[in-house]
């Protein structure tokens, strides 16, 4: 987990990547049935964790939606975190047809959405490489599922507009009475690719952007397309930082809120940032996006950067 010390006086950002560390766990019915295809994964190749129900069974003991969180849930909200924003990295579907010949195919039910309003997540992150693991059917199940839960998405969507615009989480007026604009200048946009998020609320707003790159093992072709469900794709080019740059700067209300990205990006382990993803992420960094976290790597990576701008 990364937590972020916002840049407005007692903003705070919790943002944290959650994988499949559920996605073999109990299902919502408690049984956890494995699909042929996880049991055949899990029968192929050695070290691949079997799914539970397979070994041992149903889990002895029921447990709340909160279970999954152990003391992380206390630790949050002693946190008090303003914004909640995960990397859920796993299709939370019922769809058994997965992605063929990839090998990993993440898969959470439905019915543990509950987990994650649990830990009161506002926003899950999908550009990255699994939630498209049981295809289109299981990320158009997973998306439904999140907002059916009243929880955003950022980075993946039906279309390419609607996997690449913002996610806006509006904040409560800050307390020590600092001024907010009226968001009636904003989103002049068209529907389309206006964030996603109340509109017309005055006060501070978070907005999450989720970028996928195909270091970190998400396919060409999972990226949205024009009627194309699938991942906000990006390169590690400047012209792209550039890109991301400019959307951050007309969607932002200078001065109040705040840009987060959610960038998957570079392959597990590993101890170097390459420079393609220094350059990146410095270049978004310079721009308009002061907080940004990059996952995959499954360890702290160090990565100078240069001094955010003040907003
Ligand atoms: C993209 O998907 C959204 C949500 O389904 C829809 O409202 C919008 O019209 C779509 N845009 C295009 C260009 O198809």
């Amino acid at each position: 987990m990364f937590a972020y010390s916002g840049l407005l006086p007692s903003r705070r950002i919790v943002l944290s990547t959650l994988l499949g560390a559920f996605t073999f766990g109990s299902n919502a019915s408690g049984a956890t049935p494995a699909s042929p295809q996880q049991a055949a994964m899990a029968a192929r190749l050695p070290g691949v964790p079997k799914p539970p129900g397979t070994v041992n069974g149903k889990l002895p003991e029921r447990r709340g939606p909160e279970y999954p969180w152990g003391v992380a849930l206390q630790d949050m909200e002693a946190m008090r975190p303003d914004v909640r924003v995960i990397n859920l990295e796993t299709a939370m579907t019922t769809h058994d047809k997965p992605w063929p010949d990839k090998g990993i195919n993440y898969r959470c039910h439905p019915g543990n959405v509950a987990t994650l309003k649990a830990g009161g997540v506002q926003v899950a992150g999908l550009a990255n490489n699994h939630c498209l693991d049981w295809q289109i059917p299981g990320l158009m199940e997973t998306l439904e599922t999140l907002e059916g839960a009243g929880i955003m998405v950022a980075g993946a969507g039906r279309n390419a507009s609607q996997a690449c615009r913002p996610t806006v989480i509006q904040l409560p007026p800050a307390a020590d009475g600092q001024p907010s604009r009226s968001a009636a200048a904003a989103a002049a946009a068209d529907a389309d690719t206006a964030p996603a998020g109340p509109e017309d609320v005055d006060g501070p707003r978070v907005l999450v952007w989720g970028l996928g790159h195909e270091s970190s093992g998400v396919y060409d072709e999972w990226e949205a397309g024009e009627a194309r469900p699938g991942v906000c794709m990006t390169d590690l080019s400047a012209a792209h930082a550039a890109r991301v740059g400019a959307a951050a700067a007309a969607a932002k209300r200078p001065g109040s809120d705040i840009a987060v990205v959610s960038l998957h990006v570079g392959s597990n382990w590993g101890f170097t940032v390459p420079e393609a993803q220094r350059q990146f992420t410095r270049a978004l960094i310079q721009g308009w996006i002061p907080r940004l976290y990059a996952l995959t790597a499954w360890r702290a990576l160090a990565c100078p950067l240069p001094p955010s701008p003040s907003l």
